[in-house]
């Protein structure tokens, strides 16, 4: 883990959560809707985030829960027929919800980068990796075809690509899974982003791939100094390389704080349920999100209170927790905040235990 950064006069602690970081990106009351049968449904549904330079933020939550939607919500790539409503995206203080698509286009790359979990949809099967780099590249700065091919290779070298001068000239069918995501990552990282977004980035891979492509997306970001969220399932991920933790249930954000806070003091029963088995921050452990019985809600057929209340070990039946939806508030400890009405009884439970 690494250390805390020493508080600074100028940070955006009240915004961003963390002391002496300043966000280079801050997602503000984020709404996505899609229609639904009975009118339109929230699938984003108010998330407020924030990620600063040279930090990671873990975004974890059961499949479905909205994940993917935010973060195609903040690059522009919502695919229609739905539509961010509201909220601001704030990339270095500028809102890309007042882009144009074209201007869009332009901040995709160049500043903010996304990088998804099938290596194989990302890449064009007729190209070369090469040409592909290369076009990337092209479209965005003015270079010659021969000065484009040596930045591809650079970038091969740079992701680790064993033989890059070779390898430029393959095609993604001549690479294995973990060779075409750091191909991904080469083309997402090309221009020198600010924010690069890894949405379950190993998920189709083997586990020790898994690993050498995390370690990869470390190094770059030490390197580049980028601002990097990893959306993830693997709890052993989040606690060794996120700074910051994003827990996200039914398009909302549920708990949100240091990795420390969250996993040493977590204050949502929604964390506790899928963080279970998984003991501390420095143990060893690797592992999928754990189960929890029931099923996620379908956007459909929210209940009206909190919309894990029908799930939850601590308010299932609690009248309370049926008719409230409670947003983030302060929870114990700094830089940690929870929706839930009673996340003071799950700490002190925690620490009694
Ligand atoms: N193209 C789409 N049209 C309508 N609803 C969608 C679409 N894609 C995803 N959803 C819904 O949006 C919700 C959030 O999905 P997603 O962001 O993919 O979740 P996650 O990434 O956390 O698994 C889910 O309820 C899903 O069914
Ligand atoms: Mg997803």
């Amino acid at each position: 883990m690494r250390q805390p950064k020493a508080p600074s006069p100028d940070s955006c602690a009240a915004e961003s959560g963390v002391p002496g970081t300043v966000p280079v990106l801050e997602l503000r009351d984020l709404v996505t809707r899609f229609p639904g049968d009975d009118g339109p449904l929230n699938i984003v549904d108010g998330v407020n985030l924030a990620v600063a330079t040279g930090e990671t933020l873990a975004v974890v939550g059961e499949s479905g829960s909205g994940k993917t939607m935010t973060f195609l919500s903040a690059v522009g790539l919502v695919p229609p027929p739905g539509r961010v409503v509201g909220g601001q995206v704030l990339l270095d203080g500028t809102d890309l919800l007042t882009h144009t698509r074209e201007q869009m286009r332009a901040v995709r790359g160049t500043r903010i980068s996304m990088v998804f979990q099938d290596p194989l949809t990302g890449l064009n099967p007729v190209f070369t990796i090469g040409e592909q780099i290369a076009e990337v590249l092209r479209a965005h700065r003015d270079l010659s075809r021969a000065q484009a091919r040596k930045t591809a290779i650079e970038l091969l070298e740079r992701v680790h690509i064993p033989d890059p001068g070779r390898r430029v000239d393959d095609y993604p069918h001549q690479l294995s899974g973990g060779m075409r995501q750091r191909v991904l990552i080469a083309m997402a990282i090309s221009l020198g982003p600010r924010v690069l977004i890894a949405d379950e980035p190993t998920t189709a891979l083997d586990v020790t791939v898994q690993a050498q492509v995390l370690e990869l997306l470390a190094e770059l970001r030490e390197e580049t100094g980028m601002a990097m969220v990893l959306i993830t399932h693997d709890l052993g991920l989040v606690a060794r390389h996120a700074d910051r933790v994003a827990v996200m249930y039914a398009g909302r954000v549920v708990e949100y704080g240091t990795a420390e806070a969250v996993f040493e003091r977590t204050a949502h029963p929604y964390t506790q349920s899928l963080f279970r088995g998984v003991p501390s921050l420095d143990a060893d452990c690797a592992g999928d999100l754990i189960e929890i019985e029931g099923q996620p809600p379908d956007p459909e057929f929210l209940p009206p209170g909190c919309a894990f209340e029908p799930r939850c070990f601590l308010g299932q039946g609690r009248r309370d927790c049926q008719a409230t939806r409670p947003g983030l508030r302060p929870a114990v400890g700094k830089d940690h905040q929870s929706a839930c009405l009673h996340s003071a009884e799950l700490t002190a439970t925690r620490e009694r235990a």
